[in-house]
């Protein structure tokens, strides 16, 4: 399988001040398998002592789209593997834990199984405690993580799978203030690449393309703009984009390089317009808190957008508001984020038992209106 296994952001162990809390993180909610220690001690900053992700975009390419079933074979196969190499790279056994997280939804129903299963069979057999925590809450605290932001803050959550404005209040406190009504932004641009012939994952290879092109030769809707409020819509984008790339094709007997680069820098110019006017509305909600330190951070694989980073990072400045981006490893599907958001509950007194169960759909925010459909990188919650 070629896969790929990376060891990110690890450190060197030191002696265990009282109420120090070492958990083991799993994920395995959509095409990332992976495995975390995380050791946190209060008072002082968490430490990520090894982060392991097997990713499966190889085992996925030829058909376009993760598949869940293939997908999830994966994750039950590779999960004790991550597991074991989680603990070897952190120097730590079984018996050093204090205690499981493990990802229980929302995601591709088979792969939050398999790592539900896994951790209660590791449960079962070692007799430590576990606690069955939201993917998106792992995305909506990785900024606790990495820079102890205190709450609340505005988030905002920008992947293949994932697109909401949130104010986090606290660990388990969240106020979504929209988020896309059907494709992410992620997924956008992943289709897009796929319409232009272009490799995936589709976001690096738009930005790369759109770098060299003219953004205003094709002028792309900007979907709800006209709308107030902070929901978001970009599956039409992608449909403009295959009815403008058909027009050029008609009209020229083909799509040069040039075309398809000036193609790519008009949708990348569109999405960048969107979250940016609708950061500025979640904003000025967040705002109206009087937030002592006033911070949006972003998280997601979208935010490795250069030109969207920037476009969020000016917004934030218009606002004096701070802009926080984690590290890239950080901001994409990781289980160092699960293993934190564990912390933060197993802190609370949070346990789960047998009887926890996976979660395909779960709205971090149960008073806002659920979201409809289910993407190919995972639900839409
Ligand atoms: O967070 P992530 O690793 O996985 C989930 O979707 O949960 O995000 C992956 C998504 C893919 O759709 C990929 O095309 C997009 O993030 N992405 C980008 C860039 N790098 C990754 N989108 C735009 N520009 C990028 N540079
Ligand atoms: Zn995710």
């Amino acid at each position: 399988m070629s896969d790929t296994l990376s060891n990110t952001l690890t450190a060197p162990l030191t002696d265990k001040p009282v109420g120090t809390l070492t958990l083991l993180g799993l994920e395995s909610s959509c095409d990332d398998t992976a495995a975390a220690i995380v050791r946190h001690s209060p008072g002082d900053p968490p430490v990520i002592l090894s982060s392991v992700v097997a990713g499966q975009t190889e085992l996925h390419a030829a058909y376009g789209g993760v598949v869940p079933e293939i997908a999830a074979r994966a994750h039950t196969e590779k999960l004790d593997i991550c597991v074991e190499q989680a603990l070897e790279r952190a120097g730590l056994t079984l018996k050093d834990l204090d205690g499981i997280s493990v990802t229980a939804g929302p995601g591709l129903i088979g792969g939050v199984l398999a790592g539900v299963m896994c951790a209660k069979g590791l449960s079962a057999a070692t007799g430590l405690p576990f606690v069955g925590v939201n993917h998106l809450a792992g995305h909506a605290l990785t900024p606790r993580l990495t820079d102890q932001l205190p709450f609340p803050y505005l988030m905002l959550l920008v992947s293949g799978g994932h697109c909401q404005f949130l104010i986090v209040h606290g660990f388990d406190d969240f106020k979504r203030l929209g988020g896309t009504i059907d494709d992410a932004p992620g997924e956008a641009f992943d289709k897009s690449a796929r319409l232009l012939g272009l490799p995936q994952p589709g976001g690096p290879a738009v930005e790369a393309a759109a770098e060299q092109g003219d953004k205003k030769r094709f002028r792309l809707p900007r979907p709800l703009l006209d709308r107030p409020g902070c929901d978001m819509s970009f599956s039409g984008l992608k449909t403009a984009l295959l009815r403008t790339r058909d027009k050029v094709i008609a009209e020229n007997g083909g799509l040069t390089r040039t075309d398809r680069n000036d193609l790519c820098a008009g949708f990348q110019a569109a999405v960048c317009d969107v979250l940016a006017e609708k950061s500025r509305r979640a904003l000025a909600q967040y705002m109206e808190l009087n937030p002592p330190r006033p911070t949006i951070a972003v998280a997601g694989g979208v935010a490795a957008n250069t030109p969207i980073r920037a476009a969020l990072e000016t917004v934030a400045a218009e606002f004096g508001a701070d802009f926080l981006a984690p590290p890239l490893a950080l901001c994409t599907d990781n289980a160092a984020m699960i293993a934190w958001v564990g912390i933060e509950h197993f802190r609370a007194g949070h346990r789960d038992d047998q009887t926890l169960s996976a979660r395909p759909r779960w709205p971090l925010d149960n008073s806002s209106p659920a979201m409809l459909g289910s993407g190919k990188k995972g639900a839409k919650a």
